[in-house]
């Protein structure tokens, strides 16, 4: 059985990595788009993230776009051997910063490619095909063309590891048919529920899950139970929502995103925050109450 303490690992890619990751997405300009208004700031963030025991963090190129990758190049380059990048493949950034959908064969490749030169690596250790459906949410159809395609730049040598994202138990059973997934990447937070039940059942397969949003995005989660939590046990409510993502099962993996390193620091704190049976009664309640499930 794999350790569900918070302060443990999860076998992502054949090796285990701390569970509590790093997102790049905030490092870019607002609305993940141009350059980050403090660049050293930014060089910063990754460096501490990584010097403290950070061996996992994810990102994409269309970040930017390609300016998340570079930052990250920038920073941590040649990178350790123990650091997972893990990116996505799946929009392009219009010039007005739009989320463009690119999911044909030819535009994965490109995709490929431009996150091998920006990240400056030969063969990227994951990769995740991120499922366009609905931005936020996913939306049945088939993605076999896509994961076909990732298949083949596997065998290329060009990518190690795919992984899914925004997609339903049904997309994963698909996909599955065509290559090994090693994790999945859903909307999913105290307040947003509707995976609970994929949860488990990934983690009876081994697999990782990943959750983006983990404390609400672009919108922080504020709830007065979740205030009310963390005043009594002496913590942040940003590290009892991280804290109850942890204890919520032992294959979920955090990626937190800040662009700073005092939210960095707050949060790889969260990994210390031991929560007791009756806390993380209260907490569900949160969920339930969100109209999450
Ligand atoms: N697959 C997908 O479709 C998808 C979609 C979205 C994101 N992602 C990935 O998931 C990662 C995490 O998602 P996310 O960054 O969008 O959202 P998030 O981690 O839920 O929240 C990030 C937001 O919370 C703030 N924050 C972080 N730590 C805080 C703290 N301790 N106290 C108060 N505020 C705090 C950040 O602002 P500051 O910068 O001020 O700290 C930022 O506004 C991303 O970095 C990205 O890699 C994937």
């Amino acid at each position: 059985m794999p350790d569900s303490t918070p302060v443990s690992t999860f076998d992502l890619v054949g090796r285990p990595v701390h569970r509590l990751g790093y997102g790049a997405m905030q490092l870019a300009g607002p609305g993940v788009f141009g350059p980050p208004k403090d660049r050293d700031a930014a060089i910063a963030v990754l460096r501490e993230a990584v010097a403290s025991g950070v061996d996992h963090i994810d990102t994409s190129d269309f970040y930017g776009p390609h300016i998340t990758n570079q930052l990250i190049r920038e920073a941590l380059h040649p990178y350790r051997d123990d650091l997972v990048i893990v990116t996505k493949l799946g929009a392009v950034r219009g010039e007005d910063g739009a989320w463009l959908p690119a999911m044909e064969p030819e535009d994965l490749r490109r995709g490929v490619h431009d996150n091998l030169r920006n990240l400056g690596l030969d063969v990227l250790d994951v990769v995740n095909v991120r499922s366009m459906g609905n931005i936020h949410s996913p939306a049945e159809g088939s993605i076999e063309k896509q994961v076909t395609a990732l298949a083949e730049l596997q065998r290329e040598g060009l990518v190690r590891h795919i992984g899914l994202s925004n997609v339903t138990a049904a997309q994963i059973a698909e996909a599955q048919g065509i290559a090994e997934i090693v994790c999945i990447q859903n909307h999913y937070n105290l307040v947003h529920r509707e995976d609970d039940t994929l949860i488990e059942e990934l983690a009876s397969q081994g697999i990782a899950y990943v959750p983006f949003f983990p404390l609400g995005g672009f919108t922080p989660i504020q709830s007065s139970v979740l205030s009310t939590v963390a005043q009594t046990i002496g913590a942040t409510p940003m590290q009892v929502a991280l804290a109850w993502l942890l204890h919520r099962s032992p294959n979920i993996l955090l990626i937190p995103g800040t662009s700073t390193l005092t939210h960095l620091r707050e949060n790889l704190a969260a990994a210390q925050l031991n929560l007791s049976d009756a806390v993380l009664a209260e907490l569900d309640v949160i969920g339930e109450a969100g109209g999450g499930h």
